[in-house]
């Protein structure tokens, strides 16, 4: 931060500099204000560069050394005089403990983002219409409130590739809140919840990533379930799956009942490259989807404005 205060005190200098000009001799100023202008310009890319730092800081895991019974009621401490644990957030704490039991660490995603890790760092081409499909939302200074997860994906990338080269895997999950400008109705909302998955060895494969999600859905379910994939696209896989599962007759469904629970696949070299990882020796896959849906679902609720509603009648249900 410091680092910033004085690059912008220097720009400030300089621009009381420039003003001098006025007092020159005609035949002066051109080349001075040139001079000014390059360093101007030095400064202005010293600036960005050190912004671009801010966000770009090592991640670091969480430690939720809490319960351990995915579907064991809530300890006590999530009950309080005062009222009780959101519930998208004592949910979101089961799945953070399913991945962790798995051997996952998890890393908390930011709420403030910038277009490098939500677009470029994924591989979406400048200018590309796959960048409109998100819906996002903007600053006035041009930071992103992400719309989804998967901006975290570059800086777990590059915080964990150490492990690689130690022969270790990389297998971190990161749970966060995400934004998108939606038209609000019962299946849509402008702030929910995700939880993104990444996972990079020498020697994994689709089938790995297969059977990790169907483990974490029949853990989070609590009974066997039948899951389906179709092809989809998104720009930072190769190839690019959607995965659905069975909607179990014990929550109201149907032979044929398919949901589509997240989007996933094989990490595109692409990613891995951006950040520093040897696409030629290391494979990945990774995985985003909906916490609010997964919630849904558990409790039979048709409606996802209930979460963001306040509402206490809806609250006291949990
Ligand atoms: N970020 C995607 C979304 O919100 C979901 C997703 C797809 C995440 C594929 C991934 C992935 O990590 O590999 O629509």
């Amino acid at each position: 931060m410091l680092e910033i205060e004085s690059l912008k005190q220097e720009l400030k200098n300089i621009n009381s500099e420039a003003a001098k000009i006025r007092d020159l001799p005609v035949e002066q100023r051109a080349d001075f204000g040139k001079k000014i202008n390059a360093r101007r310009q030095e400064i202005l890319a010293k600036i960005a560069e050190a912004e671009r730092a801010l966000l770009d800081i090592e991640v670091e895991p969480i430690d939720i050394t809490a319960w351990s019974g995915v579907n064991e009621p809530l300890p006590e401490f999530y009950l309080t005089d005062m009222g009780s644990i959101h519930p998208l957030m004592s949910e979101l704490d089961r799945v953070i403990k399913i991945y962790q039991m798995m051997g996952f660490d998890v890393i908390e995603a930011r709420q403030l983002d910038d277009e490098f890790h939500m677009f470029d760092s994924l591989n979406f081409a400048k200018e590309h219409p796959a960048r409109d499909g998100y819906d996002t939302f903007r600053t006035e200074e041009g930071y992103i409130p992400p719309a989804h997860t998967s901006t975290m994906q570059h800086r777990v990338l590059k915080s964990y590739r150490k492990k690689l080269e130690k022969g270790e895997n990389i297998a971190v999950v990161v749970p966060g809140r995400v934004f998108r400008n939606e038209d609000v109705d019962a299946t849509h909302e402008h702030t929910f919840y995700q939880c993104e998955g990444v996972y990079v060895s020498e020697k994994c494969t689709m089938g790995n990533m297969l059977g990790i999600l169907r483990e974490f859905f029949e853990k989070y379910y609590g009974q066997k379930l039948n899951i389906r994939t179709q092809p989809g696209y998104f720009p930072f896989t190769e190839p690019s799956l959607e995965f659905m599962i069975e909607k179990p007759k014990s929550l109201g469904g149907k032979k044929g009942d398919f949901l589509e629970m997240l989007g996933c696949g094989m990490i595109h070299p692409n990613v891995l490259k951006m950040a520093g990882i040897d696409p030629a020796r290391y494979h990945g896959f990774a995985w985003g989807g909906g916490i609010d849906r997964l919630v849904m679902l558990k409790y039979g609720l048709d409606d996802v404005r209930h979460f963001e509603s306040g509402n206490l009648r809806f609250l006291k249900e949990f």
